[in-house]
């Protein structure tokens, strides 16, 4: 495949990863792009170069405040959630960023501004008055994906900014065909309103140029790219009717679309680190530093024609490179969260105490960046136990061991010429590959060298040796031990945590992250402490897998399940509200950032697989009297109840009841409440325990009321 290599330079590299929205939970699909950028970043730092490593939370635009508006939370809650959650477990993971803000950070605010004044200066933005879809029966606008219809260029299902289930073409407000209201699912019409623009037609020539002759990164980023270029580049529109996001000047009614945000993210990233690190990030967007972007294929046009204008628009440089990853599949089938084809970092892979860089291993090396990865329990298994186990695990293992009881330390030798030819082969290969973004390649090449590591210590017999010759056998110990370091540093981009062990075993000083490749072609000093080893990759047992097997079949089962009812049911129309379901519960609802506005219908509507009464005996269910009911303050939909649940103090409950039911019409009521529900709080007020309700999917929600009255605190079984 043709790619644009990074050429080899002395520059400082800032490396990003496109944003995470905070809406949802840490998938497999997520890594497909931040493990290798975290690859790519500690394998310069390696070569010596200068890297910065920044990433941070999406937090604008309809993504979060539909999923905020469904759950009865603030925007601002819902990302709260989802940051941690994320930061958490990049972490987890290895991934370390040298900054890891917010969209909604102070220095992004300010940093879009400077940005969006600027262009309006320069002529770049011009308001024009154009037809938004509108809601007659919510009386509102619709940005985005607030707005479904058909596609005008390929008739497929599409939200209003994007062609998600057909072409992938980015719409423009009112393009979308036979609107509907994703709130109320009735029919939305267009309405004349006034929005501003980007010139981004000013642009075609500058992007032709630039995509063709200075953008580095893979090859299907820039073609994609020159192909839209090519065809067509018509003016875009950069403002949107939502209170939640950077407001446009001069306009409190408006903020800009998240696709103008979100990349400017990259630019307050930068700034926060050097805020804290004491540096320029002038060199980067002022100045001639590299800038490489880690994105998932399906966000190219944002990244090689929106942002690159913009950022010429507004007098900043512009990208170097952008590396586009293939799509994710899961057990070969299409990525999917309502079809039950995901696999979730914590609570699939961490949780079940399976080591990072397992995962880290399988993203890198199951094949090319550019090319569709599966993800499958199976072939995880496979080759971690044919390759980290059986190959480099192994040439490890059995070269520290075999030094730490014959020696205890490092045997006095030399460096044969064969084996530092090896290795100096080995890292200028690696160093070529990552120059390509082919991480597969470095990786296969860094094992093949434990492979000759293996016939090396094969070959020379120093358990024969060691009778015999204790000095010779030193020399060919030295050299594995040589190999050992040399692995360690060239698989440390790929493998960190496993491999500060190795290095630790090795009786090596400093850190195995901060040291370079240049290091691996250090002699060993003679003397050096030995640790006793460990066993650094073991194997992964059929029952581990097939118990994750199972896992991921009822996942399948439970969602086929759901779709089948969803289907079976007569009416298909579900009101958007808040169910008073604790932050926990409501988050894992969210998970569905892309699907977030559409499938609540079906999902409102499932049928959940048999349960054993084990299950049911665990809920808590009681009958309360309400004895207080108020609004929440900053919320539209919830109420704060206090309730006599028949223990010394009233319980506290949020509910989000707001649209059905007014305070005093549940004061003094006898209703149903969940009471060992997990704690957590609803716009900053602690529910403990959930009030129960009957929703028929259309408007009418009921709370469940005993038919006679009865002490507060009668189990319901
Ligand atoms: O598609 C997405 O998930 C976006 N949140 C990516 C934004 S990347 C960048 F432009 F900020
Ligand atoms: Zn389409």
């Amino acid at each position: 495949m043709e790619i644009k290599m990074s050429e080899s330079s002395d520059k400082p590299v800032l490396v990003t990863c496109g944003l995470p929205y905070a809406n949802g939970k840490a998938h497999v699909g997520h890594l497909r792009t931040y493990v290798p950028a975290d690859i790519f970043a500690r394998s310069l730092r390696k070569e010596g170069r200068d890297v910065t490593f920044v990433c941070g939370s999406d937090t604008h635009g309809t993504p979060i405040v539909v999923n905020a508006e469904e759950l009865g939370i603030t925007p601002k809650e819902l990302v709260e959630i989802y940051h941690r959650h994320f930061d958490e477990t990049f972490k987890q993971l290895g991934i370390y960023f040298d900054a890891f803000g917010t969209t909604d950070d102070p220095e992004n605010h300010n940093r879009t501004l400077d940005i969006v004044n600027r262009l309006i200066e320069k002529g770049y933005l011009y308001p024009k008055t154009i037809e938004i879809a509108y809601c007659p029966k919510c009386n509102r606008f619709l940005p985005d994906r607030y707005v479904e219809g058909s596609c005008p260029h390929c008739g497929e299902t599409a939200r209003g900014d994007e062609c998600d289930q057909g072409c992938g073409k980015h719409l423009e407000p009112g393009e979308l065909q036979n609107p509907v209201c994703t709130i109320c699912g009735g029919p939305a019409e267009y309405r004349h309103q006034e929005h501003f623009f980007f010139k981004l037609s000013e642009f075609r020539d500058y992007l032709m140029n630039y995509l063709s002759n200075d953008l580095g990164g893979t090859i299907n980023a820039r073609n994609y790219a020159l192909g839209w270029v090519k065809q067509e580049l018509t003016d875009w529109c950069i403002t949107r009717n939502l209170e939640w996001g950077v407001k446009f000047p001069g306009h409190d009614d408006l903020v800009v679309y998240v696709w103008v945000d979100a990349p400017i993210g990259y630019i307050a990233f930068t700034e926060e680190w050097a805020a804290q690190a004491g540096d320029s990030w002038e060199k980067f967007w002022k100045g001639d530093g590299e800038i490489v972007h880690f994105i998932g294929g399906d966000i190219t046009y944002h990244h090689c024609i929106f942002w690159p204008a913009m950022l010429k628009g507004a007098d900043y440089s512009v990208p170097t490179a952008v590396v586009a990853s293939g799509m994710v599949k899961i057990e070969d089938k299409k990525f999917s969260k309502t079809r039950g084809y995901v696999v979730w970092v914590g609570e699939d892979y961490l949780d079940h105490g399976f080591h990072p860089d397992l995962l880290r291993y399988y993203l890198a090396s199951y094949t090319s960046h550019t090319k569709e990865l599966n993800f499958s329990w199976r072939v995880l298994q496979e080759k971690i136990n044919s390759e980290l186990v059986a190959v480099f695990g192994n040439f490890l293992y059995r070269t520290m061991l075999f030094a730490f009881k014959n020696y205890g330390e490092v045997p006095e030798g030399e460096l044969e010429p064969e084996v530092s030819a090896q290795i100096e082969k080995t890292i200028e290969e690696v160093k070529a590959a990552m120059a390509e973004y082919e991480f597969k390649k470095a990786v296969d090449t860094a094992m093949t060298f434990a492979s000759f590591g293996n016939t090396y210590f094969q070959s020379h017999e120093p358990w024969a040796l060691i009778k015999e010759d204790r000095v010779a056998c030193g020399q060919v110990l030295y050299n594995c031990l040589q190999m050992a370091k040399a692995l360690s540093l060239i698989f440390e981009p790929v493998l960190p945590g496993r491999m500060e062990t190795a290095w630790e075993q090795l009786g090596q000083e400093g850190s195995v992250h901060e040291a370079k490749y240049e290091e691996a072609l250090v002699p060993l000093k003679a003397g050096t402490k030995l640790a006793k080893p460990e066993i650094l990759f073991t194997k992964l047992e059929d029952d581990r897998i097939g118990e994750m097997e199972e896992i991921a079949n009822q996942r399948v089962k439970a969602a086929d399940a759901k779709k089948a009812a969803a289907k079976g049911s007569a009416e298909a129309k579900a009101p958007k509200k808040s169910d008073g379901m604790p932050p926990a519960e409501e988050a894992k609802a969210a998970e569905k950032p892309e699907e977030a506005g559409k499938t609540k219908e079906a999902e409102e509507k499932e049928a959940l697989p048999l349960v054993e009464y084990e299950d049911f005996a665990k809920l808590d269910i009681r009958v309360g009297k309400v004895l207080l009911a108020e609004p929440v303050k900053k919320s539209k939909k919830l109420l704060r109840l206090e309730v006599d649940i028949g223990e010394e103090k009233p319980r506290q409950l949020v509910a989000g009841m707001s649209s059905y039911y007014a305070p005093e019409e549940l004061i003094g009521k006898h209703i149903v409440v969940l009471a060992n529900l997990k704690p957590a709080k609803l716009c900053g007020v602690e529910s403990n325990g959930m009030m129960l309700a009957a929703d028929d999917g259309g408007n009418i929600v009921a709370a469940l009321m005993p038919d006679k009255e009865i002490r507060p605190g009668s189990r319901i079984r």
